[in-house]
């Protein structure tokens, strides 16, 4: 079977190398992948909100599965144009997607559902808002309704700054729709953690638990970012914790949004704080994570075909995942200056002889060939991920790794796991 990538990030790369492993893949396509995707499939340039053009090129390779990587083309309704079609698609349709398209309709869902989130108000005026915030406490919580490249949540100190990001939203228009409405909600504290699972509208299979950085510098400093690292599994979460997780919030939101006449078929991923009182929802995302998932998928023994179809056809019941007990971590090499401004096309040294260390994949994230040589072409270029038998083995296999590989104003963290090892 051939199978077609969408996106070009390395999420994608991981998704699209899993696949590959897959006995039932002949041929792996992607759209528009990257220069590390282009060595174990063929990529192009279709533009991903374009369902028609997309679905034309599924029929035209004879593709037998399509895989939806970003959020953009879930929300614009690629699956649903694939579905009309009777093409194969793995991914939510716009009505599922929604659960991360909006947060206002996540937060119906989860109250109506009785699933554990922080409390929210919704606004659409700026006055209103603003008289709102001058009635709880500090630290303020602000977030942009609709999508907004992970820049639509503002975590403000202070009175000013909390208005500051209403009026951005409300006012300016800086995220255009996506900021019309914004919710204002309640500070919670704690270790976050991701929980991803396959669902095929009715069953829910987990993944491993996993770990992401969200700020640029060591020890939590500076801007958050799309993510800096990860690691799976996580520690601090034991058995009884996860199941906890999956009864009362996945579970919950699959059977909630059922009973809403919503199917929702692809990857759930919660984004949870781990609170004094219990696992709280921070947010729903509606694919694989970034850099989660460079982390999770190194440990799954199984075929990820298995479940990717199963879902497709609206059937997981049955299926199982297997999982490696090694641990993986996964560095970031960033783009100095990113997740600000940063300069890109710097050649990237070191690839092939950083590729022979025992236990370690590089997924490529930003980068794209020239002349027969990889340079870098966006602000996260690549991702390390390293098995290890411990946190302390993959550590150093991933910080090994990245002694050999280097461009220009190459940035990273060198705390990814680093909890995770001393415990
Ligand atoms: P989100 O995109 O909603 O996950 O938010 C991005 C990041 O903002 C999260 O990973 C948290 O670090 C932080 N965040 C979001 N909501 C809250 C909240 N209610 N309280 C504290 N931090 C939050
Ligand atoms: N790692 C956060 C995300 O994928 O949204």
């Amino acid at each position: 079977m051939r199978v077609l990538v969408i996106g070009g990030g390395g999420r994608e790369h991981a998704l699209a190398w899993k696949i590959n492993q897959s006995p039932m893949v002949g041929g792996v396509f992607c759209i528009p992948g990257n220069g590390g995707i282009a060595e174990i499939a063929q990529c192009l340039r279709i533009d991903q909100s374009n369902s028609n053009a997309l679905a034309d090129f599924a029929v035209e390779k004879s593709i037998g599965l399509t895989v939806i990587g970003p959020e953009a083309p879930l929300v614009a309704g690629v699956a649903d144009a694939f579905a009309k079609r009777g093409l194969k698609v793995f991914g939510p349709n716009r009505k599922a997607a929604q659960l991360e398209g909006s947060k206002i309709f996540a937060k119906y869902i989860m109250n109506k559902y009785g699933i554990p989130t922080a409390r929210a108000e919704l606004f659409a005026d700026y006055n209103e808002a603003a008289s709102y915030l001058e009635s709880v406490d500090a630290p303020y919580v602000v977030k942009a309704d609709g999508l907004a490249a992970g820049k639509g949540v503002f975590i403000a100190k202070s009175l000013e700054e909390a208005k500051d990001a209403i009026r951005g939203c409300l006012v300016e228009g800086k995220f255009g729709s996506a900021g019309q409405r914004v919710i204002i909600e309640e500070y919670l504290d704690g270790p976050e953690l991701s929980v991803l699972a396959f669902s095929d509208g009715k069953n829910v299979l987990p993944m491993v638990p996993a770990q992401d950085y969200k700020r640029a510098y060591d020890n939590d400093a500076g801007l958050n970012t799309g993510g800096m690292g990860s690691y799976s599994p996580v520690p601090i979460v034991d058995p009884a914790l996860y199941d906890e997780i999956v009864e009362m919030v996945l579970r919950p939101t699959i059977n909630g949004l059922a009973s809403e006449g919503i199917e929702y078929r692809g990857i759930i991923y919660a984004g949870l704080m781990l609170t004094k009182s219990g696992p709280k929802v921070l947010e729903f995302n509606a694919r694989f994570g970034d850099p989660e998932t460079q982390a999770i998928l190194p440990r799954l023994e199984s075929d990820i075909l298995e479940p990717m179809l199963a879902v497709a056809d609206g059937d997981l019941s049955g299926v199982e995942l297997k999982w490696k007990s090694d641990v993986c971590t996964t560095v970031v090499l960033a783009s100095g200056g990113y997740p600000g401004d940063y300069a890109t096309g710097f050649e990237i040294a070191g690839l092939e002889e950083a590729a022979s260390i025992d236990g370690v994949t590089i997924f490529h994230a930003g980068t794209r060939g020239s002349n027969g040589k990889i340079v870098t072409s966006g602000g996260r270029v690549l991702n390390v991920s390293a098995l290890g038998e411990d946190f302390s083995q993959a550590r150093e296999r991933a910080y090994a790794v990245i002694g050999k590989v280097h461009f220009e104003n190459m940035h990273f963290r060198k705390d990814i796991a680093l909890r995770a090892a001393s415990r």
